[in-house]
């Protein structure tokens, strides 16, 4: 295994508020990686950064072996790094189908040399979604709208995909059929994984390495094992059940 991102040092503030503060880590090809922190620890900040929504104050990030010096949203994209949004914001005034179209066209979308539209709806079928390709993207539920930004991600053939909280504001009965969908991904399309939430259950068993965070430090990163054991981890989230914590 090699390391496709590379994180040194990364820090963002924001006036006196240091949201992210000196974050180094690595994740190798293929893995699925879990990032975890409670609300305000700095995650969505962090993907930000790597994605190129905010520059960085300090740090270095190496993608795939390149420096993402200000890189621009769309140059981030092109080089393979694919990001959802922790609030889903489809193409309003779209279908499900040309929401996926669209990021069919880019670059690394349009190198597969395949149509768009018939590689949009075999991305829709991927998903789970190929039976709602013509409904306004707007009339989609919740969770099939997060649904389809998987799928507008995965249409610029991304060698990482990093997903911001893909669980938050789901129903219980719609967890699992997400995290398998995210585990077939993983599988089918060879992609690297870099997820973020901010409670422990379900979440553990879908990653194979945690980097936790709070207060926009890294506090503890190993095995989800390692992870709901650690005493920072825990000191973190104090005041939740253990059974929240995963390890009741
Ligand atoms: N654009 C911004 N301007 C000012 N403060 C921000 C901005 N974005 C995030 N923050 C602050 O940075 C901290 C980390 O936020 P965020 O990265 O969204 O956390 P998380 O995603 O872990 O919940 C929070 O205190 C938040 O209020
Ligand atoms: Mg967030």
């Amino acid at each position: 295994m090699s390391a496709i991102l590379e994180v040194t040092n990364l820090t963002k503030s924001f006036g006196g508020l240091a949201a992210v503060k000196n974050v180094s880590f690595s994740v190798q090809r293929g893995e699925i990686v879990g990032i975890l922190g409670p609300n305000g620890a700095g995650k969505t900040t962090l993907f930000n950064l790597l994605t190129g929504f905010m520059m960085a104050d300090q740090g270095r990030v190496v993608f795939d072996g390149r420096p993402l010096v200000k890189a621009a949203p769309y140059r981030v994209v092109n080089l393979g790094l694919a990001r959802t949004f922790q609030l889903c914001r489809p193409f309003v005034g779209m279908t499900a189908l040309e929401n996926v179209m669209v990021a069919c066209f880019s670059p690394r979308g349009m190198a597969s040399g395949q149509p768009p539209e018939a590689r949009s709806r075999k991305l829709l079928d991927d998903v789970g979604l190929g039976h709602k390709a013509d409904m306004p993207s707007e009339l989609l539920s919740y969770g099939d709208q997060r649904r389809l930004e998987i799928a507008r991600a995965l249409a610029t053939d991304p060698k990482l995909l990093l997903l911001d909280e893909p669980f938050a504001g789901l129903g219980s009965s719609e967890i699992e059929p997400l995290s398998a969908l995210i585990r077939k991904l993983h599988r089918e399309h060879g992609l690297t994984l870099l997820i973020i939430e901010h409670k422990l259950r379900e979440f553990m068993q879908l990653v194979q390495s945690v980097i936790a965070i709070d207060f926009g430090e890294v506090i503890a990163s190993g095995t989800p094992e390692e992870i709901v054991r650690h005493p920072k981890v825990i000191d973190a989230y104090i005041g939740k059940t253990e059974v929240e914590l995963g390890i009741a």
